[in-house]
């Protein structure tokens, strides 16, 4: 692991992070705690899979990176302002949030349940708006900050199921403009960005069946598939200072699926 990197000195915390251990199927946060761990920042990974994610961090650690692993339901406030203030305890600031938990539900407008509508929104509409609502003030302590939520093209295009997820994650990507505007005077950049089709631990056992997969990727112009690294990619250039000047955007990375 390197000392100096692109994002030497930083302090980042990343929801959703469990799925980060080498040699096995890597979810995007897992692959962000380990890319950024490379580059230079202390990485507190956070999930509620307590065992994987204590295992992905012991493996940074062991490679020479700064990672602890922490348990944090996205959808529940006390668990934010727990282990923020706990972040910011142990490494006296966090400069970078990564809103990456998620969940599928794959259901048609008549299929979904008004418990399933409310799971949806509870992970990836409010879980990023309390990330953010009690991060804010530790940033604007440290003069600034990136904010980084995973939505998906699922929040910009429709499909013939998954329901709720588009809502809530077109609800992501807007939440990330209004954020954008609101914080922008003090240094706090906030951006979204738009995976397309990955084979990531959350798809596995959909993508994994014929039908499904054929018709993924007939979808995709590059003619596969994307991996987490590709995606963690995107989040380490929107974390780092190299994106100064970028907020209230939205990165795709999708092979083209949305170009079309
Ligand atoms: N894989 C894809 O094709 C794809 C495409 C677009 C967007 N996304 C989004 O990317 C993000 C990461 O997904 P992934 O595909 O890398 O899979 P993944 O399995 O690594 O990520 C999901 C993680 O979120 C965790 N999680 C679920 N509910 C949680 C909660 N309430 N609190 C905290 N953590 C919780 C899970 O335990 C899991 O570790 C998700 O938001 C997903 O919706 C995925």
């Amino acid at each position: 692991m390197a000392s100096v990197g692109r994002l030497s000195g930083k302090v980042a915390l990343i929801t959703g992070a469990s799925s980060g251990l080498s040699g096995s199927l890597m979810g995007f946060g897992g692959a962000a705690a380990r890319l950024f761990a490379d580059e230079g920042c202390s990485v507190v990974l956070t999930d509620i899979k307590d065992e994987d994610g204590i295992n992905t961090a012991k493996q940074i650690r062991d490679l020479g990176g700064t990672a602890t692993y922490h348990h944090l339901d996205v959808t529940k406030e006390e668990d934010w302002i727990t282990i923020l203030r706990e972040t910011v305890d142990s490494y006296n600031k966090i400069d970078i949030l990564v809103n990456n938990a998620g969940s599928s539900a794959r259901y048609t407008i008549e299929e979904t349940t008004s418990e399933t509508w409310q799971a949806q929104m509870d992970i990836h509409g409010k879980g990023v708006f309390l990330g953010t609502k009690h991060v804010i003030p530790y940033l604007r302590q440290n003069g600034g900050g990136s904010i980084i939520n995973i939505s998906s093209i699922y929040g910009m295009i429709g499909s013939p199921s998954s329901t709720a997820y588009h809502i809530a994650k077109g609800a992501s990507r807007l939440f990330t403009k209004s954020a954008a505007i609101q914080y922008a005077s003090e240094n706090i950049r906030v951006n979204s960005i738009h995976p397309g089709f990955a084979f990531t631990p959350l798809t596995e056992v959909n993508y994994s069946k014929p039908d499904l997969q054929e018709w993924v990727l007939d979808r995709i112009p590059l003619g596969r598939m994307g991996e987490a690294m590709e995606i963690a990619y995107g989040i380490l250039y929107l974390a780092s200072d190299e994106a100064s000047f970028v907020t209230g955007s939205e990165l795709v990375i999708d092979g083209g699926t949305t170009a079309q």
